[in-house]
């Protein structure tokens, strides 16, 4: 990959990390991640956010930094929005290449520097309104926007371009490679986008919709030509096109989201399973999108995008052990840390001497305001009066989903 200069001396300098990486050690990227660090050259040349030493990430940052004149040894301040090591990682060893190197971040940045890095000197906290002048006309702003993703966070703002560097907001999963401005998408890759970002937001952003929705207002004083994230493309066209995204994922928070239904299902013998068939038929009789993922086959991440963007959800699993199916315990946790709130919800399952996922499921999903119609178990195979009855269950849903 090669540095992009995206305005007069500012450069895209970045690394594509590879699939069989799991993000944050928990989420997986079959399509891989890009991490976006930011050069501005003025009189003074400031690097924003870094990378972690991920694949040969920072061969990648090296040979770029090198083909855009710079160096890690000869960056005079570093500029880091958001601690987290994705971008903070190469830290220690920059500091050491170059231990003038001076690094500004917000003020609940400095003691996770202290912390994670054990650096305490030339660190200097910045807040909302704070600026850097770089000479040459290159002057940073800097604003608070505090839990997108962690409470530390900041975006930086380049005054005579206009480019926004919002670090992990407006950011989103996938590699980028040839194209790496909006305008130059196919079809086919502002699809792809499309399923990455909203992905990355249910797997990494959605509990803090709140604070997105806060930091969109605030960065709406800005007059902001383009949008640079530190992960995925760069918004140059349209830049209002991923706001706007954001701003509906957000909206998701607390529903009611798209009218479409999101189905998650296990099953230990089958018992269960006789019904997923069933089930989808019904939905889709009422004429309602539905998505359908199976558990523990299936990582939860996937359920929860389709989630996210579900008002409808359907959950089918056994009781095992007097409590639920442990994947699906795994599920009801995420979505409930995700703050998958506000859904109209329908729960199947059977049970072999007692039951019990009933009694689990109510207790997990308390907090969540769901609303749920009632639930359909049964001992054993379902027969025929049972499976009848879950299919009005998910014909109701369906309907209800309709009519929001
Ligand atoms: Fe890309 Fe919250 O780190």
């Amino acid at each position: 990959m090669k540095a992009i200069e995206i305005a007069d001396g500012i450069f895209r300098v970045a690394a594509n990390i590879g699939s069989k990486e799991l993000f944050e050690g928990i989420w997986p990227i079959p399509e891989g991640v890009s991490l976006n660090t930011y050069l501005v050259k003025g009189e003074k040349t400031a690097l924003i956010d870094l990378v972690k030493d991920w694949d040969d990430a920072l061969d990648q940052v090296n040979e770029q930094l090198a083909a855009a004149g710079s160096s890690i040894e000869s960056i005079d301040y570093l500029i880091i929005n958001h601690m987290e090591p994705d971008h903070t990682g190469w830290l220690s060893e920059m500091k050491e290449k170059n231990p003038g190197l001076k690094i500004y971040c917000s003020k609940k940045a400095v003691p996770l520097v202290k912390a994670f890095y054990k650096i305490e000197e030339n660190v200097f906290a910045v807040g909302s309104g704070d600026s850097l002048d770089l000479g040459n006309g290159k002057v940073l702003v800097f604003e608070d926007i505090p839990n997108v993703h962690w409470p530390e966070t900041m975006a930086t703002f380049e005054k005579s371009t206009g480019i926004l560097f919002p670090c992990d907001a407006f950011g989103s999963y996938g590699q980028v490679n040839e194209h790496v401005f909006d305008d130059q998408l196919t079809p086919e890759e502002e699809k792809f986008y499309e399923e990455e970002t909203l992905r990355y937001y249910a797997n990494i952003v959605s509990t803090f919709s709140g604070f997105v929705t806060k930091a969109i207002k605030k960065l709406s004083d800005l007059d902001i030509k383009v949008i640079a994230p530190s992960h995925g493309i760069i918004w140059r066209k349209n830049p209002s096109k991923i706001v706007e995204a954001y701003q509906k994922l957000a909206s998701y928070h607390n529903g009611p989201a798209e009218k479409e239904i999101t189905f998650i299902w296990s099953s230990m013998y089958g018992n269960t399973e006789k019904m997923v068939e069933p089930i989808i038929k019904a939905v889709e009789a009422e004429g309602v999108k539905i998505n359908v993922h199976r558990v523990p086959q299936e990582h939860v991440s996937f359920a929860l995008a389709d989630a996210w963007k579900s008002a409808g959800l359907i959950f089918g699993m056994p009781t095992y052990e007097y409590r639920m199916f442990p994947p699906m315990a795994n599920v009801l946790d995420i979505f409930d840390r995700s703050h998958v709130k506000s859904r109209k919800v329908f729960r199947f399952g059977s049970y072999g001497w007692s039951g019990g996922a009933q009694k689990q499921f109510q207790e997990m999903t308390e907090g969540l305001k769901w609303e749920c119609i009632e639930p359909v178990e049964w001992q054993g195979r379902a027969d025929e009066e049972t499976v009848e009855k879950a299919i009005n269950q998910a014909k109701e849903l369906a309907r209800q989903i309709k009519a929001l």
